[in-house]
Protein backbone atom coordinates (compact mmCIF):
# COMPACT_ATOMS: atom_id res chain seq x y z
CA UNK A 1 0.00 0.00 0.00
CA UNK A 2 1.35 2.95 -1.35
CA UNK A 3 0.97 6.39 1.09
CA UNK A 4 -0.03 9.55 -1.28
CA UNK A 5 -1.65 13.20 0.19
CA UNK A 6 -2.44 14.04 3.20
CA UNK A 7 -6.47 14.31 2.88
CA UNK A 8 -7.50 15.76 6.48
CA UNK A 9 -5.47 16.69 9.53
CA UNK A 10 -8.01 16.02 12.61
CA UNK A 11 -6.74 16.69 16.68
CA UNK A 12 -5.38 13.58 16.52
CA UNK A 13 -4.68 11.73 13.52
CA UNK A 14 -3.95 12.40 10.42
CA UNK A 15 -5.80 10.79 7.02
CA UNK A 16 -3.98 10.33 4.05
CA UNK A 17 -4.81 8.98 0.71
CA UNK A 18 -3.35 5.21 -0.73
CA UNK A 19 -2.91 3.91 -4.60
CA UNK A 20 -6.55 1.67 -3.25
CA UNK A 21 -9.53 4.17 -3.96
CA UNK A 22 -10.89 2.51 -1.35
CA UNK A 23 -8.61 2.87 1.58
CA UNK A 24 -6.71 5.42 3.46
CA UNK A 25 -4.17 5.34 5.74
CA UNK A 26 -4.83 7.27 9.23
CA UNK A 27 -1.46 8.27 11.70
CA UNK A 28 -1.65 8.52 14.98
CA UNK A 29 -0.78 11.70 16.74
CA UNK A 30 0.48 12.70 20.16
CA UNK A 31 -1.47 15.59 20.69
CA UNK A 32 -4.10 15.90 22.84
CA UNK A 33 -6.70 18.23 23.02
CA UNK A 34 -9.88 18.84 25.42
CA UNK A 35 -12.60 21.06 25.73
CA UNK A 36 -13.18 21.54 21.91
CA UNK A 37 -9.39 22.54 21.40
CA UNK A 38 -9.55 25.09 24.22
CA UNK A 39 -6.70 22.85 26.02
CA UNK A 40 -3.76 21.52 24.28
CA UNK A 41 -1.29 19.50 25.34
CA UNK A 42 1.33 16.23 24.38
CA UNK A 43 0.93 13.08 25.44
CA UNK A 44 3.99 10.99 24.63
CA UNK A 45 3.07 7.78 23.02
CA UNK A 46 -0.25 7.81 23.13
CA UNK A 47 -0.40 7.89 19.15
CA UNK A 48 1.13 4.24 19.27
CA UNK A 49 -1.24 3.07 22.30
CA UNK A 50 -4.35 4.60 20.74
CA UNK A 51 -3.22 3.03 17.10
CA UNK A 52 -2.11 -0.29 18.48
CA UNK A 53 -5.87 -0.65 20.88
CA UNK A 54 -8.03 0.31 18.65
CA UNK A 55 -6.95 -1.70 16.61
CA UNK A 56 -7.13 -4.49 18.65
CA UNK A 57 -10.44 -3.83 19.62
CA UNK A 58 -11.87 -3.44 15.92
CA UNK A 59 -10.61 -6.84 14.98
CA UNK A 60 -12.05 -8.63 18.24
CA UNK A 61 -15.56 -6.86 17.68
CA UNK A 62 -15.32 -7.82 14.00
CA UNK A 63 -14.85 -11.28 14.98
CA UNK A 64 -16.33 -11.77 18.11
CA UNK A 65 -19.18 -9.42 17.56
CA UNK A 66 -20.22 -9.14 14.54
CA UNK A 67 -19.68 -6.06 13.92
CA UNK A 68 -18.37 -4.27 10.58
CA UNK A 69 -15.49 -2.00 11.22
CA UNK A 70 -13.05 0.04 9.23
CA UNK A 71 -9.99 -1.97 9.91
CA UNK A 72 -7.63 -3.36 7.54
CA UNK A 73 -4.04 -3.25 8.25
CA UNK A 74 -1.88 -2.45 10.62
CA UNK A 75 1.27 -1.35 8.95
CA UNK A 76 3.62 0.50 11.45
CA UNK A 77 3.29 1.48 15.31
CA UNK A 78 1.40 4.79 14.35
CA UNK A 79 -0.22 3.69 10.83
CA UNK A 80 -3.06 1.88 9.68
CA UNK A 81 -4.92 1.05 6.46
CA UNK A 82 -8.56 1.48 7.15
CA UNK A 83 -11.47 1.70 4.60
CA UNK A 84 -12.47 4.59 3.25
CA UNK A 85 -15.83 6.24 4.61
CA UNK A 86 -17.66 9.25 4.77
CA UNK A 87 -18.08 9.33 8.97
CA UNK A 88 -21.67 9.90 9.80
CA UNK A 89 -21.64 13.22 11.25
CA UNK A 90 -22.70 11.99 15.01
CA UNK A 91 -20.71 11.60 18.22
CA UNK A 92 -22.25 8.53 19.57
CA UNK A 93 -22.04 8.13 23.23
CA UNK A 94 -23.15 5.02 25.65
CA UNK A 95 -23.01 5.25 29.67
CA UNK A 96 -22.37 2.63 31.62
CA UNK A 97 -22.13 4.97 35.08
CA UNK A 98 -22.39 8.69 35.76
CA UNK A 99 -19.78 10.66 34.71
CA UNK A 100 -18.17 13.78 32.92
CA UNK A 101 -21.07 16.34 31.03
CA UNK A 102 -23.59 13.67 32.07
CA UNK A 103 -22.43 13.92 35.89
CA UNK A 104 -22.50 17.75 35.35
CA UNK A 105 -25.66 17.97 32.92
CA UNK A 106 -27.67 16.59 35.21
CA UNK A 107 -26.37 16.94 38.66
CA UNK A 108 -25.67 13.25 39.36
CA UNK A 109 -22.82 12.25 41.27
CA UNK A 110 -19.92 10.37 39.42
CA UNK A 111 -19.91 7.27 40.01
CA UNK A 112 -23.34 6.37 39.61
CA UNK A 113 -24.42 2.83 37.97
CA UNK A 114 -27.21 3.03 35.78
CA UNK A 115 -29.35 0.22 35.50
CA UNK A 116 -28.97 0.26 31.75
CA UNK A 117 -26.60 1.84 29.48
CA UNK A 118 -27.71 5.29 28.04
CA UNK A 119 -27.05 6.20 24.56
CA UNK A 120 -26.91 9.79 23.37
CA UNK A 121 -25.95 11.70 19.98
CA UNK A 122 -23.84 14.79 19.51
CA UNK A 123 -23.62 16.86 16.34
CA UNK A 124 -19.89 16.46 15.55
CA UNK A 125 -19.47 20.07 14.78
CA UNK A 126 -16.86 21.77 16.10
CA UNK A 127 -18.02 25.58 15.17
CA UNK A 128 -21.21 24.40 17.40
CA UNK A 129 -19.65 22.84 20.16
CA UNK A 130 -20.92 18.92 19.11
CA UNK A 131 -24.42 20.21 20.54
CA UNK A 132 -26.42 17.18 22.29
CA UNK A 133 -28.99 16.35 19.64
CA UNK A 134 -31.95 13.37 19.59
CA UNK A 135 -32.65 11.02 16.62
CA UNK A 136 -35.45 13.48 15.22
CA UNK A 137 -32.98 16.48 15.23
CA UNK A 138 -30.48 13.89 13.44
CA UNK A 139 -33.48 13.10 10.70
CA UNK A 140 -34.34 17.27 10.62
CA UNK A 141 -30.82 18.02 9.76
CA UNK A 142 -30.29 15.28 7.63
CA UNK A 143 -27.17 13.52 9.32
CA UNK A 144 -28.16 9.85 8.76
CA UNK A 145 -31.63 8.11 7.83
CA UNK A 146 -33.90 6.07 10.10
CA UNK A 147 -32.11 2.85 8.93
CA UNK A 148 -28.77 4.08 9.66
CA UNK A 149 -30.10 5.69 12.89
CA UNK A 150 -31.52 2.28 13.81
CA UNK A 151 -28.00 0.14 12.71
CA UNK A 152 -25.55 2.90 14.80
CA UNK A 153 -28.19 2.17 18.13
CA UNK A 154 -27.54 -1.38 17.80
CA UNK A 155 -23.87 -1.71 17.11
CA UNK A 156 -23.50 0.63 19.98
CA UNK A 157 -25.10 -1.00 22.35
CA UNK A 158 -23.23 -4.42 20.97
CA UNK A 159 -20.13 -2.81 21.28
CA UNK A 160 -20.65 -1.76 24.95
CA UNK A 161 -21.49 -5.96 25.74
CA UNK A 162 -18.65 -7.01 24.10
CA UNK A 163 -16.36 -4.21 25.82
CA UNK A 164 -17.86 -4.05 29.45
CA UNK A 165 -17.21 -8.00 29.63
CA UNK A 166 -13.85 -7.73 27.82
CA UNK A 167 -12.54 -5.12 30.28
CA UNK A 168 -14.30 -6.32 33.46
CA UNK A 169 -11.97 -9.76 32.93
CA UNK A 170 -8.72 -6.81 32.93
CA UNK A 171 -9.94 -5.50 35.76
CA UNK A 172 -10.98 -2.50 34.41
CA UNK A 173 -14.60 -0.48 34.46
CA UNK A 174 -16.04 0.52 31.25
CA UNK A 175 -17.74 3.59 32.24
CA UNK A 176 -18.28 5.33 28.87
CA UNK A 177 -17.23 5.60 25.33
CA UNK A 178 -17.46 7.65 21.88
CA UNK A 179 -18.25 6.33 18.70
CA UNK A 180 -17.85 7.26 15.21
CA UNK A 181 -19.64 5.50 12.34
CA UNK A 182 -18.79 5.81 8.75
CA UNK A 183 -20.42 4.79 5.26
CA UNK A 184 -18.72 2.74 2.70
CA UNK A 185 -19.33 3.42 -1.26
CA UNK A 186 -22.00 0.85 -1.20
CA UNK A 187 -23.78 3.01 1.95
CA UNK A 188 -22.89 -0.14 4.44
CA UNK A 189 -22.68 1.43 7.91
CA UNK A 190 -18.98 0.62 9.43
CA UNK A 191 -17.49 1.67 12.95
CA UNK A 192 -14.98 4.22 12.53
CA UNK A 193 -12.46 6.18 13.77
CA UNK A 194 -11.26 4.80 17.10
CA UNK A 195 -11.74 3.21 20.30
CA UNK A 196 -8.86 3.99 22.91
CA UNK A 197 -8.15 6.48 26.50
CA UNK A 198 -9.06 9.49 24.23
CA UNK A 199 -12.44 7.93 23.50
CA UNK A 200 -13.54 6.15 26.63
CA UNK A 201 -13.31 6.42 30.60
CA UNK A 202 -11.59 3.51 32.36
CA UNK A 203 -11.62 2.94 35.87
CA UNK A 204 -9.42 0.02 37.71
CA UNK A 205 -11.99 -1.82 39.05
CA UNK A 206 -10.33 -2.21 42.45
CA UNK A 207 -9.47 1.44 43.38
CA UNK A 208 -11.01 3.31 40.98
CA UNK A 209 -8.10 4.90 39.47
CA UNK A 210 -8.50 6.79 36.13
CA UNK A 211 -6.91 5.40 32.97
CA UNK A 212 -7.88 7.60 30.57
CA UNK A 213 -7.69 11.16 29.21
CA UNK A 214 -9.55 12.69 31.90
CA UNK A 215 -6.61 12.55 33.56
CA UNK A 216 -5.30 15.15 30.64
CA UNK A 217 -9.09 17.07 31.10
CA UNK A 218 -8.62 17.54 34.47
CA UNK A 219 -4.89 17.76 35.13
CA UNK A 220 -4.65 14.75 37.49
CA UNK A 221 -1.12 13.91 36.38
CA UNK A 222 0.30 10.59 35.32
CA UNK A 223 -1.14 10.62 32.30
CA UNK A 224 0.93 8.84 30.64
CA UNK A 225 1.29 5.60 32.86
CA UNK A 226 -2.53 5.60 33.09
CA UNK A 227 -2.26 5.24 29.25
CA UNK A 228 0.67 2.80 29.65
CA UNK A 229 -1.44 0.71 32.55
CA UNK A 230 -4.58 0.72 30.40
CA UNK A 231 -2.51 -0.85 27.23
CA UNK A 232 -1.08 -3.07 29.71
CA UNK A 233 -3.73 -4.84 30.53
CA UNK A 234 -4.61 -5.78 26.64
CA UNK A 235 -4.09 -9.05 25.81
P1 LIG B 1 -18.55 13.46 28.24
O1 LIG B 1 -18.97 12.92 29.58
O2 LIG B 1 -17.56 14.58 28.34
O3 LIG B 1 -19.75 13.82 27.40
O4 LIG B 1 -17.78 12.30 27.48
C1 LIG B 1 -18.41 11.06 27.22
C2 LIG B 1 -17.41 10.11 26.57
O5 LIG B 1 -17.05 10.56 25.28
C3 LIG B 1 -16.10 9.96 27.34
O6 LIG B 1 -15.74 8.58 27.33
C4 LIG B 1 -15.10 10.75 26.56
C5 LIG B 1 -15.64 10.73 25.16
N1 LIG B 1 -15.42 11.96 24.42
C6 LIG B 1 -14.76 11.93 23.21
O7 LIG B 1 -14.33 10.88 22.76
N2 LIG B 1 -14.60 13.10 22.52
C7 LIG B 1 -15.06 14.30 22.98
O8 LIG B 1 -14.88 15.32 22.33
C8 LIG B 1 -15.75 14.31 24.24
C9 LIG B 1 -16.28 15.59 24.80
C10 LIG B 1 -15.91 13.12 24.92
Amino acid sequence: MEKREQLYEGKAKKVFLTDDPECYIVSYKDDATAFNGLKKGTIVGKGVINNKMSNLLMQKLEKEANIPTHFVEELSDRETVVKKVSIVPLEVIIRNIAAGSFSKNYGVEEGVVFEQPTIEFSYKNDDLGDPLINDYHALALKLATEEEIETIKKYAFAVNDYMKAYWKERGVILVDFKLEFGRLSDGTIVLADEISPDTCRFWDAETKEKLDKDRFRRDLGGVEDAYAEIMGRLS
